[in-house]
């Protein structure tokens, strides 16, 4: 049989060397998934140099294949930051060791005295609202979530799109959440816990629930997810001014928003009717991002504005706020062969993740 726990059993012996405890029990070794015949986990990798994390990833391969398991798919990443610092502390020798789960549950259970939901939470929400669909709102939800988990913040991201989740699919989640004792666990990528009704949809097939049951579903987000703690949490809203916008707007009155859109003169005209809506429901702006501002040649670094020019800075002047970015048009350059593959995520040395960051700098600087 292939458990969660005869993994866990088979990897024990994996130690770290620094601490000489288990990778398992030091839950470097996460979102475990059993599903049909193949197997998948992520590593949370300390050591940062490709052979490093290329000899990790081939014992994990070689404890699981000698224990009579296969198709294996391993993910790697980076620990960020804030692993680090929890392990330093959940290491430290006059602590009592931790019972294997407990380490996971606990953090999770992190905002357990305080409401998510409860103004006094100190969670920074972000709303990313669109007037039309298409314009790039999940693109820049994630970058943005990604941007600010490399500066070191606690971020969560929840895919509120909940007939046309993307988000798991851009990032490149594959697994989805596990369950600790009641509480959904939500994946991790990037640094960026991640929650979204694409975990829980079979195969691509369309949601066709009804209002309210959309509502239960965000609220349930909300308060069966263990987010642990969390500075920023991401709202990547449903194109538009429709029922589950104004439900986020209803359930999170302290969230704070950022429209995006095409610099397209029409474009531009609609989403002023997002931002109205942010307005009118008393939600501050914290500005506006324009996605596929223009095309730049890479040989000879000319800009054309392929799609009109402008759209960002006049709604960001209706909606008397600030600019915060104009993304150019360009995929990340990623490839499907890599460890950290994801469609949508661009890599922290491009450009358009330069601008990211810069928008992230500015959000922090807003809030703190
Ligand atoms: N700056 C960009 N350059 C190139 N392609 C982009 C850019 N931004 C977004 N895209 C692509 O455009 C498409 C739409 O983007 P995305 O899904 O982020 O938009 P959306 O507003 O969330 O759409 P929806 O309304 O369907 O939720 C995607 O295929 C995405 O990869
Ligand atoms: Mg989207």
């Amino acid at each position: 049989m292939q458990t969660r726990e005869k993994i866990q059993e088979l990897l024990q012996p994996l130690i770290d060397p620094e601490s000489g405890k288990s990778l398992i029990d030091l839950q470097l070794i996460r979102d475990i998934m059993v599903k049909e015949d193949r197997i998948s986990l992520s590593i949370v990798c300390l050591e940062e140099d490709d052979t490093s994390r290329m000899e990790l990833e081939q014992k994990v391969r070689d404890l699981l294949t000698e224990g009579g398991l296969e198709n294996i798919h391993i993910r790697l990443r980076n620990a960020t930051d804030y692993e680090r610092s929890i392990l330093r502390t959940g290491s430290s020798a006059d602590k009592p060791e931790p019972e294997q789960g407990t380490a996971l549950k606990g953090h999770a259970a992190g905002l357990e005295d305080h409401e998510l939901l409860d103004e006094n939470s100190g969670v920074k929400f972000i709303a990313v609202a669109s007037g039309k669909g298409g314009v790039g709102k999940s693109t820049v939800t994630v970058n943005l979530a990604v941007a600010l988990a490399r500066k070191g913040k606690k971020v969560g991201l929840i895919d509120a799109d909940i007939y046309g989740f993307s988000i798991p699919d851009m990032m490149g989640i594959e697994e989805g959440p596990v369950v600790e004792e009641g509480t959904i666990i939500p994946v991790e990528r990037f640094g960026v816990k991640v929650m979204s009704m694409g975990f829980f949809i079979r195969e691509n097939s369309p949601v066709i629930w009804r209002g309210p049951m959309l509502g239960k579903m965000l609220r349930q987000f909300f308060s069966d997810v263990g987010w642990g703690e969390l500075d920023y949490m991401l709202l990547d809203l449903p194109p538009g001014t429709g029922d589950v916008a104004l439900d986020v707007h209803q359930m999170l009155p302290h969230s704070k928003e950022i429209i995006v859109t095409t610099p397209h003169a029409t474009a531009a005209f609609v989403a002023a009717r997002a931002g109205s809506m942010a307005l009118q429901t008393d939600h501050e702006i914290l500005g506006v991002i324009e996605n596929m501002a223009y095309y730049e040649c890479s040989s000879c670094g000319k800009r054309d504005y392929v799609f009109g020019r402008g759209g960002g800075a006049r709604l960001a002047e209706t909606l008397h706020t600030e600019l915060l970015a104009q993304v150019p048009l360009g995929a990340p350059d990623n490839h499907i062969s890599e460890p950290d593959f994801s469609p949508s995520v661009y890599k922290a040395d491009t450009q358009v993740a330069q601008l990211f960051a810069e928008v992230a700098d500015k959000l922090i600087a807003k809030y703190e």
